[in-house]
């Protein structure tokens, strides 16, 4: 059984002072059976997220890593540091991907240090807006699946609890949601990209979240496609009313799905 999966992605917003007040408030504002929870602050917030979340059953995960385990790279974070700070990474957004030159292949190697550090990762793949009026986003998701993914061992990614997130680039910030119905189609053209790379039955099993312009008022939309297993939350996720409301309606579908015990 899939689980359903609520997670935050806070970008580069909040301070390391208001962080943990911040998680603290959507912790309780959270608590739903069935529902497991991630909050992804900055990388400098970790510690006041983490500290702030004791006793909380939420994961705290952090927004990207390095390629490599350490060396000669000025500014950057590895796995390997996230060490008892972070339980999860995002991989592959969109804004790093598209500010930070994030390639198909870069991005599997992060997936490689993610599995070797025992993170959780969050893989993100979605198509631009050109893409999607050209009816190509199969075959953009496709092509990003593949080019992470191909030749690295579905066991070993799905040990570490890889959950795929669908992100359309299109509805990212701006408040243009896909609609469920091609949510749910993209998470089946996930899943089927999977197949051929030689996940077999894993592919069923590997959850995928929904991500752009998820708020409240339309998540009952995604939740409600047994395809999609939960939401990536960039904006909302800074709001506890709006991360209250997400959250019982994922722990309708929990409950639906008989995960809430
Ligand atoms: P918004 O919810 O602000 O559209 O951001 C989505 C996202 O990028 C989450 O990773």
């Amino acid at each position: 059984m899939r689980p359903i999966v609520i997670a935050a992605n806070w970008k580069m917003n909040t301070t390391p002072a208001d962080a943990g007040e911040l998680a603290r408030t959507i912790a309780s504002r959270t608590r739903v059976p069935g529902v497991t929870r991630v909050i992804c602050p900055p990388y400098v917030s970790l510690a006041a997220v983490r500290d702030a979340l004791s006793g909380e059953d939420v994961g705290v995960g952090a927004q990207n890593i390095h390629h490599e385990l350490a060396g000669a790279f000025t500014g950057e974070i590895s796995a390997l540091m996230l060490d008892g700070l972070a339980t999860w990474v995002i991989l592959g957004h969109s804004e790093r991907r598209a500010y930070f030159n994030e390639t198909d292949s870069l991005v599997g190697r992060k997936l490689d240090r993610a599995v070797d550090a025992g993170l959780r990762p969050i893989l993100c793949v979605g198509e631009v807006l050109a893409d999607r009026e050209s009816g190509r986003q199969t075959g953009i998701v496709d092509s990003q699946l593949r080019g992470a993914l191909e030749g690295r061992d579905p066991v070993a990614l799905a040990a570490a609890g890889l959950v795929i997130a669908y992100e359309p680039v299109w509805a990212i910030g701006t408040g243009r949601n896909a609609s469920g119905a091609d949510a749910a189609a993209m998470a089946d053209a996930i899943r089927a990209a999977l197949r051929p790379l030689g996940w077999g039955g894993t592919a069923e099993a590997t959850p995928v979240l929904y991500g752009g312009s998820v708020t409240s008022t339309n998540i009952g939309d995604f939740l409600g496609e047994p395809a999609i297993d939960g939401a990536l939350i960039g904006g909302a996720s800074l709001k506890p009313d709006e991360m209250a409301g997400i959250a019982a309606r994922a722990g309708l579908t929990a409950a639906a799905r008989g995960l809430a015990t």
